[in-house]
């Protein structure tokens, strides 16, 4: 019985031949936007590879992800020049905001929260970055204001 994350046409389209998992993986990426549980099961399944050896390519690749993100990703800036701006109380009103916690996505797969390390933009600390964009001087206030204008891109 197959659910939602149909993969039989990818696998066949790769001959079920287990030399080109990865090949199959970056399709199933392109079509779902994450490689779903379902989806690795049934690679395992066919092509006989192990299913470690698939999380661990799933897990080694970059380009794989094994979970649903959203369209939109808003990174918080938590290195120590945002953080000493007020990065906490920003990442606070995205949570609010959005209605998840860091490192989440939203039910409607619209937004995925979460931290980032310094993007090498101090002197505009608190930083937030949706997508290709970089925003400085956020404030909390401004949460709810970004969110918007996203949701409208996504
Ligand atoms: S600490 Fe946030 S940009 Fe450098």
């Amino acid at each position: 019985m197959l659910g939602k994350y149909q993969v039989d046409p990818i696998i066949d389209r790769w001959h079920v031949d287990p030399d080109f998992v990865i090949e199959m993986f970056q399709d199933i990426q392109d079509k779902f936007r994450f490689i779903p549980q379902e989806a690795l099961n049934r690679v395992a399944e066919r092509t006989g590879k192990p299913r470690g050896v698939l999380f661990h390519i799933a897990t080694f690749y970059k380009a794989f992800s094994l979970e649903q993100r959203g369209r939109q990703e808003i990174q918080i800036c938590t290195g120590t020049a945002c953080y000493v701006k007020g990065a906490p109380d920003v990442l606070a009103a995205f949570e609010r905001e959005l209605n998840i916690k860091s490192g989440e996505t939203t039910t409607d797969k619209m937004f995925t929260l979460s931290e980032v390390r310094c993007v090498g933009a101090c002197g505009l600390a608190p930083v937030v970055v949706v997508g290709d964009d970089v925003i400085g001087g956020v404030s909390p206030s401004m949460a709810s204001e970004i969110v918007k204008k996203y949701s409208k891109e996504g």
